[in-house]
């Protein structure tokens, strides 16, 4: 979608971190942004900032592990300015814990934000793309979508869905020839309030007692234990959600599908990918804290 100018923009997780800085540059690139996030008061923030730099925005409290607030959204969104062009499918949670100690709810709700958000934003605001046979939709997966790290297993397994999905997904727009683009962003590290994710979760997502699992823990980034508070630090060290929220810009505009942020995991990419091709029961890998730790001392 090369023209970019007076369309309209929808971006789940618009408040903070990559979705709020993709917002604001699609209202600099004169869109006009419905921003949509659960948190009101970032969400509030973004959308003044928006105005105050002179452009056009509203703010919708949305939660997109409900599909009704999510046809809500759509609904909102045509009221206020039409049918959305180009819609950003970001909300995204995360947290740390392995497999066999991570508690059900916690599951739930990884799953709910991280691969249900995306399947209620292209349900809601799909067919009208197709309808008028052009559009554009960005899902926000991650490096974790293609690696299987341990300690991040409901967060690997929501990314890769969102990786399959959108494959798919970009495959049926080609089969119908339907005009609507599709680029799954896959983030690198960057520098968000992704590590402060349990800000968010809904009371319906919490462990209501100790009796869920004989090792119930919550994902609430405990699991990386002493060496969170030095992944945080190295967190507030990673990229600039703004530059990727130019490489978004251009990847709407030039249909792109694939929308790696930087190259640092392309040699563990490479590496599963071997495996299977060689059909080689996997050794021991690198796990991501380690490659950013690594990144963080160069
Ligand atoms: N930061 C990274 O290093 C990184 C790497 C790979 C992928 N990602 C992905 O990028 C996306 C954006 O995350 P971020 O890093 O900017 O984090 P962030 O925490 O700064 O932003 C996420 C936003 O999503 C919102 N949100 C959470 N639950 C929601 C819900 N149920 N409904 C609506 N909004 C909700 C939050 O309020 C927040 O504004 C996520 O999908 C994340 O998994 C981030």
């Amino acid at each position: 979608m090369e023209q970019l100018n007076g369309r309209i923009a929808v971006v789940t997780g618009g408040a903070s971190g990559i979705g709020r800085a993709v917002a604001l540059a699609l209202a600099a690139e004169s869109m006009r942004v419905v921003v949509a996030d659960i948190e009101q008061p970032p969400l509030d923030a973004t959308v003044a900032e928006i105005a105050g730099a002179g452009g056009i925005a509203v703010g919708i409290v949305c939660d997109v592990s409900d599909w009704e607030s999510v046809d809500a959204l759509r609904a909102r969104c045509t009221e206020e300015f039409g049918p959305a062009d180009v819609v950003m499918n970001n909300a995204g949670v995360a947290g740390g814990g392995s497999i066999s100690a991570v508690d059900l709810k916690a599951w739930e709700w990884t799953l709910a934000v991280n691969l249900w958000g995306v399947i209620h934003g292209v349900k809601a605001f799909l067919p009208a793309m197709v309808e008028r046979g052009e559009g554009h939709i960005v899902n926000t997966a991650s490096i974790a979508g293609h690696l299987t790290s341990t300690g991040m297993g409901a967060y690997n397994t929501s990314k890769h869905a969102v990786v399959g999905f959108s494959e798919t997904l970009q495959q049926e727009m080609l089969e119908g020839d339907t005009g609507v683009g599709v680029t799954c962003l896959c983030p690198g590290f960057v520098a968000t309030n992704i590590i402060n994710s349990e800000r968010n979760r809904q009371e319906r997502y919490r462990d209501p007692g100790p009796d869920l699992g004989p090792d119930d823990d919550d994902l609430d980034g405990t699991a990386l234990g002493d060496a969170s508070s030095a992944i945080a630090d190295l967190y507030g060290a990673q990229m600039d959600p703004a530059k990727v929220a130019e490489q978004v810009v251009g990847a709407v505009r030039t249909n792109q599908f694939w929308l790696f942020t930087d190259d640092l995991a392309d040699g563990m990419i490479r590496e599963r990918h071997a495996d299977i091709e060689r059909k080689a029961t996997p050794t021991k890998r690198t796990h991501l804290v380690e490659l950013m730790m690594l990144k963080g001392d160069s």
